[in-house]
């Protein structure tokens, strides 16, 4: 797979118009790391809240520490894990902050206050994960909000088509009076993401009533996911510039975040020394 890789960076490098030598690179038979991938720049971001008034991205104070440590194609599991794991901590806590909060006055040990709760209790939330990798979200799912329900759906890329197929789903039978809060960490083409949601629908989950969140993002599975959903809440840590579109990994991305949280990477995927 990363063969092809190479191939499609060139082509990529060939776009945008560097001054890299085509054919140096289809000689090279281990995977590209000599493109440089910029970030979108402040204004590309602006322009891409400006259109989707239900994105959220977190402070870029806030992640780029965190997220530079979970790209590095050198981190090992420990150091990938972790940082995942701060990472969607936030996330999640994020999440909390969209959702309507119910006052009430309380005491603390020298007097009362204004209390400002999340007017849902734990039970009334529901973690929707996207098999595999939204299973990486639990371990924090369940320390931030202990008591939820967590709902799992199955859809998996056939690897011929690239295309997503649906295997099945497990959810609870009140879904549609609970918050949702949907996990996946990458969100590519949104292919996964909108096969996911149409299921949710299909269970009376009102869109107002999800936030999705994920790590990394791109703006064609924004695009996407936002014309068919409009009116669930997308939380997001970055938006990635580019979708390699022939093998829908996005760029600089991650790689495969399952098989690195889970310890399932190949051998041959990891870095090379320079
Ligand atoms: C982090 O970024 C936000 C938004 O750009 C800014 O308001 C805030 O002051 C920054 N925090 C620090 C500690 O620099």
């Amino acid at each position: 797979m990363f063969k092809n890789l190479s191939k499609f960076v060139c082509c990529l490098g060939l776009v945008n118009g560097t001054q890299m030598a085509c054919s140096q690179l289809q000689n090279d038979h281990s995977y590209n790391r000599m493109q440089h991938y910029n970030f979108l720049s402040q204004d590309q971001l602006h322009n891409l809240l400006n259109k989707h008034k239900n994105l959220f991205i977190l402070r870029e104070n806030q992640t780029q520490h965190i997220l530079s440590m979970i790209r590095d194609v050198n981190s090992d599991i420990v150091t990938f894990r972790q940082n995942s794991d701060r990472l969607i901590r936030i996330l999640l806590e994020q999440a909390l902050a969209h959702i309507e909060k119910k006052n009430s006055i309380k005491q603390s040990p020298l007097g009362f206050y204004d209390a400002n709760q999340v007017k849902f209790s734990d039970q009334e939330i529901c973690i929707v994960s996207i098999l595999r990798s939204g299973n990486a979200f639990l371990n924090e799912a369940l320390k931030v909000i202990q008591g939820a329900s967590i709902g799992q759906i199955l859809i998996q890329r056939n690897e011929e088509t690239s295309m997503p197929k649906y295997f099945f789903e497990k959810l609870p039978e009140n879904i549609n009076e609970q918050q949702i809060i949907l996990v996946d960490p990458m969100l590519g083409t949104g292919g996964s993401a909108s096969m996911a949601l149409k299921i949710l629908q299909n269970y009376g989950v009102k869109q107002e009533n999800i936030i999705f969140l994920n790590l990394v993002s791109c703006e064609q599975g924004l695009n996407k996911v936002f014309k068919e959903y409009p009116k669930i809440k997308i939380i997001t840590a970055q938006v990635d510039p580019i979708l390699i579109k022939e093998i829908n990994y996005l760029a600089p991305g991650i790689g495969d975040f399952g098989d690195r949280y889970f310890g399932t990477v190949k051998k041959h995927t990891r870095a090379e020394q320079v």
